[in-house]
C-alpha cells in the first residue's frame, strides 16, 4: 500500500483528536510516525492502524474505515483536485469514471493495485454498486468515500451493503440511492 494512504490515516487522526492521541495510536500499532507517500508499506501497517485507532478511540474497526473513506475525499480535493476535477461533475459520472480515475493515477503510482467499481441496475436516483479489490474489509471504507463524494456533489446518498464475500461472492454490492440538493428559496 503506497504510503499516502497511512499518511492521510494520520492526518485524520491529528486534526480530529490531537498530536498525543496520534503518538498513542501509532505506538500501540508499532508504526513509524512518519510515512512516505511514495513508498510502499506492508498492508499489515495499515490494518494495525485501524485496529489500534479502533481500540484507543473506542470505535468500531468498520466505523474508522468509513470515517476514513470520507475523510479519503477531502484529503484528496485538498491535494488533488485536478484529479478528481477531471474525473466527472456529478456523483454518478464519477462513480462510473473511478476505475480510469486509479488507471490514470496507476501512471505515477506503477505499484498502485486499484480497486474496480461496477454499476448496474440503474435508474433514476439509483444503482447497484460492485466493487472488487484485492484486499479483504475494505467495504466500509467505500461506504465513507461514497458519502464523502455525496458531499462534494452536493448530493444526498443513502448506501446499503447488501451483500458480498461473506455470502460467497468475489465482489461487495452495495445499493446506492441519491438526490442532488436543492436550494430551498428564501421567502
Ligand atoms: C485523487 C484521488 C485518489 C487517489 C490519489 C487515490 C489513490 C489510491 C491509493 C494510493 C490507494 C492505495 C492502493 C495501493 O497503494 O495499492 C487507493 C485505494 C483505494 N481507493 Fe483510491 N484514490 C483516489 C480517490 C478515490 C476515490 C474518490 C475513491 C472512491 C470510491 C477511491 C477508492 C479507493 C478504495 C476503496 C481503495 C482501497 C483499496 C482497495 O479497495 O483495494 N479512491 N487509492
Amino acid at each position: 500500500m503506497y504510503g499516502l494512504i497511512n499518511q492521510a490515516v494520520k492526518e485524520m487522526v491529528v486534526e480530529g483528536h490531537g498530536e498525543a492521541i496520534w503518538e498513542k495510536i501509532r505506538l500501540e500499532a508499532g508504526v513509524v510516525d512518519v510515512f512516505v507517500s511514495m513508498d510502499q508499506y506492508p498492508e499489515e501497517v495499515t490494518d494495525k492502524l485501524v485496529r489500534a485507532a479502533s481500540a484507543i478511540l473506542h470505535l468500531s474497526p468498520s466505523d474508522i474505515l468509513a470515517g476514513f473513506g470520507q475523510y479519503w475525499v477531502g484529503f484528496a480535493s485538498r491535494n488533488y483536485d485536478y484529479v478528481l476535477d477531471m474525473s466527472g461533475q456529478d456523483f454518478l459520472a464519477f462513480i462510473k469514471n473511478l476505475n480510469n480515475m486509479h488507471a490514470r493515477i496507476g501512471l505515477w503510482m506503477p505499484d498502485l493495485k486499484p480497486p474496480s467499481f461496477l454499476v448496474t441496475d440503474e435508474t433514476p436516483g439509483a444503482f447497484k454498486l460492485h466493487y472488487r479489490s484485492s484486499r479483504n474489509g475494505y467495504a466500509p471504507m467505500v461506504k465513507g468515500l461514497l458519502t464523502g463524494l455525496g458531499e462534494r456533489f452536493n448530493t444526498d446518498v443513502t448506501i446499503d451493503h447488501v451483500r458480498g464475500a461473506d455470502q460467497g461472492l468475489n465482489y461487495e454490492e452495495f445499493v446506492v440511492t441519491y438526490a442532488i440538493r436543492t436550494q430551498s428559496a428564501i421567502l
